[in-house]
């Protein structure tokens, strides 16, 4: 890995074997012009042939200088208004009005290792040799400010991190109206945008279309990164397939309003830009004062969509979810919600953790509903006191004798949410977010309390605190279930109101950090009505997010691949759960919602006190199954084979890092008479390596599997000649294939 900078051409080129990423100051107007990322190239000592001008009708900076116009040199942070009309990726009001900005080039620096960033989730480094950092810095001297431009690559991984920070060294104070983590110029639009989209109870949908001229976008302006859009989109090119070709993705490390802007010009140069959602968002910087993006994680990879993705699997798993939990096997867990709802007592979760015990759970999690008043939604967000009806031994005593049962024990939080019928909310009405003389309008029946003032998260850390200390709790999961909506802080003047989201989800932020210290062997699962904050911002702080409240194995195919185009499996929180599912009232088998749920944290959300025997025997083999290949699971290398958006058969294998196990989950959703012959072809294994499947006689090479693939018509067992005679498998069906090296 390196940086090299070519001091007489002012170049800048960031490698390692894998990527390049080259750009240069201009030498007039000292600003950054962009020239190449992408596959790695080598270096030279100047790369001035890499500079594309062209004289064309344009307005330019220079008299005299007719290739001089912005709008045809492609630029690493662009600005407006001076030549350039794209969208910027920065945008400031000074005092006198103007938006005009121009940062020109001051002066650069490469630190060993990779800063971490104030206040804010990013990815890391262990050892200052994993990577390096070049910070630029561009100063605007009629704005008096600086901006520092932060580019990390890492040794051995595909990736470039980018971030911004503006510093005010004037006498007034400005305001920020855009501040984008990262923005790219590519040369041409021949890519297809792929992203992932869904609503409640179906996220992460992967949807792509090719670009066209003008502006495409996703986007959350709800407070959260939001069920609606991930903070996640790839541009492939258009022969990218899941194995081969191009693909560069860009992934948001925050959990507030983003955006992510693809615009095509008419010249087909591609801006990708991505960060804070400029819509609704105002900074007022004073004197003296930064402001700090969030982190860009960028990913180029020739692989296909499996390279990309397994370059964000491992640096979330490894470099962004930190802590006590970030390597240890995860607790195969059981939750009560899809069990119980809100009506529950001690006993009955007593009922439910013993026999989860016995079937060889290791975590029981109690969810909503054990607190204040209450036994439906209406009620007690905020009064964070147990309700002695349901548990008249407190959570202290209810912990206790879980844990007297071999289990850990877990619980379920909702801290940024107040109901109006409690004593937090009677002591403090100023303490929501709502617009003075305006009606605060209600997300299930609950208000949002405003984490941008300090004095409302000690409060709520204290609250918590006092359950934390009391009890044996080794998991929180920590929901949240609603919108911002009518944004305004009561803390904050006119002019900042813009800055309310942002410093919200600060405030969220460090209400994690301060309970992670506090009490750092506990495993946090974030969760947002399902998967409304499934992104990396969170997983710095909870290394695992519940992916989505709909647990159906055939939806979850779909939601779990999707997903997995970014986040690692240790990170996906799924479970089983009962039939005839919740959501949407399907039933599937036992086995195939197992088989669905493996390939993520694997739990169960039912009451199992309610299964016959044989189904309880069938759970006793299956969390042993788990315990014995989660190592490989959350280790191995993911690879997704066959697509659930494009076809009723759905495919995927982890393979070890050594290549000498792989376990392959296939699911046929609907079942088909009389149906063609079908064969999964593997990827990511030794080709030389001689495999044994379990439960087979034979045994394949690495290459045959891959290229022939497992063969599914190979029914030896099934003896009975009569095409009806013969058992069905039904619909969603599925086999997990287990592979080793003999
Ligand atoms: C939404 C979550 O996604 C569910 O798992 C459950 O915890 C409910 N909230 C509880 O209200």
């Amino acid at each position: 890995m390196a940086i090299k900078v070519n001091s007489e051409t002012k170049e800048f080129h960031l490698y390692n074997r894998q990527v390049s990423y080259i750009f240069r100051v201009l030498e007039k107007s000292n600003q950054l012009e962009h020239l190449y990322f992408g596959e790695k190239i080598r270096h030279r000592d100047s790369f001035k042939h890499l500079i594309e001008r062209e004289i064309r009708p344009s307005c330019n900076m220079f008299e005299g200088d007719h290739t001089s116009s912005l709008e045809h040199i492609k630029q690493e942070y662009p600005s407006f208004g001076t030549t350039d009309y794209r969208y910027p990726a920065h945008m400031i009001t000074n005092s006198i009005g103007s938006q005009i900005t121009n940062y020109q080039y001051h002066s650069y620096q490469i630190i060993p290792g990779k800063p971490a960033l104030e206040n804010l989730p990013a990815t890391y480094v262990e050892d200052f040799q994993e990577a390096e950092t070049l910070e630029i810095t561009l100063i605007d001297e009629v704005l008096e400010s600086k901006l520092i431009l932060s580019y990390t690559i890492y040794a051995n991984r595909n990736v470039i991190c980018r971030n911004a920070k503006f510093i005010n060294e004037g006498k007034d104070s400005f305001y920020i109206n855009n501040a984008m983590s990262t923005s790219v110029d590519f040369p041409d639009d021949q890519f297809e945008m792929l992203h992932l989209t869904g609503a409640w109870a179906r996220e992460a949908h992967v949807e792509g279309q090719k670009i066209s001229k003008g502006i495409q976008s996703i986007y959350s302006a709800r407070g959260a990164s939001s069920h609606a859009h991930n903070p996640f989109l790839a541009l492939k090119r258009l022969d990218t397939t899941e194995h081969t070709g191009e693909v560069y993705g860009f992934s948001l490390v925050y959990s507030g309003n983003f955006l992510g802007q693809v615009e095509v010009d008419t010249y087909s140069v591609t801006r990708v830009m991505m960060g804070i959602n400029p819509f609704q968002f105002k900074w007022k910087l004073n004197p003296n004062d930064t402001f700090q993006t969030p982190e860009c994680v960028m990913v180029y990879s020739n692989e296909g969509l499996n390279g990309m993705s397994q370059t964000y699997h491992d640096l979330y798993r490894t470099r962004l979810a930190r802590g006590y939990w970030r390597d240890k096997e995860r607790p195969i867990l059981i939750n009560n919600w899809e069990a119980t709802y809100f009506h529950f007592n001690e006993e009955k979760i007593l009922s439910i953790a013993e026999t989860a015990r016995d079937l060889g759970i290791e975590l029981f999690v109690l969810d909503d509903g054990w607190f204040g008043k209450r036994n439906d939604d209406t009620s007690s967000l905020g009064d964070w006191f147990v309700d002695k009806d349901k548990l008249p031994n407190g959570i202290q005593g209810l912990s206790e004798k879980i844990d007297r049962l071999g289990l850990k024990f877990g619980l379920w939080f909702e801290p940024e949410m107040v109901c109006k019928d409690t004593k937090l909310f009677n002591d403090h009405p100023d303490w929501i977010i709502a617009t003075p003389n305006r009606r605060a309008s209600h997300g299930r029946n609950q208000f949002i309390l405003d984490f941008s003032r300090q004095e409302v998260v000690d409060h709520i850390f204290s609250l918590m605190d006092d359950i934390l200390l009391t009890s044996k709790i080794s998991y929180i999961k920590w929901d949240m279930n609603r919108y911002m909506t009518e944004t305004y802080s009561q803390s904050l003047d006119y002019d900042q109101q813009g800055e309310v989201a942002h410093r919200y989800i600060l405030g969220v932020y460090n209400l994690y950090e301060r309970l992670i210290e506090k009490y750092p062997e506990i495993l946090f699962e974030s969760c947002a009505g399902g998967g409304a904050r499934f992104d990396p911002g969170l997983l710095y702080y909870a290394p695992q997010a519940w992916a989505s409240d709909n647990t159906d194995a055939a939806e979850r195919l779909k939601i779990q691949y999707g997903t997995s185009m970014v986040y690692p499996l240790s990170s996906i929180g799924s479970h089983v759960s009962a039939v005839p599912n919740h959501q949407v009232g399907r039933m599937t088998p036992i086995e195939t919602r197992a088989n669905t749920a493996y390939f993520g944290t694997f739990g169960y959300e039912l009451d199992i006190t309610k299964l016959s025997d044989e189904e309880k025997a069938k759970i006793k083999t299956q969390t042993a199954f788990f315990k014995e290949k989660r190592q490989l699971i959350r280790n191995g290398d993911f690879y997704r084979l066959l697509n659930p958006f494009e076809s009723n058969e759905v495919s995927w294998m982890v393979v070890s890092k050594d290549k000498k196990e792989a376990i392959v989950g296939y699911y046929k959703v609907l079942a088909k008479p009389n149906d063609k012959y079908y064969r999964i072809k593997l990827t990511g294994l030794d080709p030389d390596k001689l495999y044994a499947i379990e439960g087979k006689e034979t045994t394949h090479y690495g290459d045959e599997l891959m290229n022939v693939g497992i063969v599914l018509a190979e029914d030896y067992t099934n003896r009975a000649s009569e095409y009806w005679k013969r058992e069905k498998s039904g619909d969603f069906s599925s086999k997990l294939f287990i592979l080793k090296e003999v």
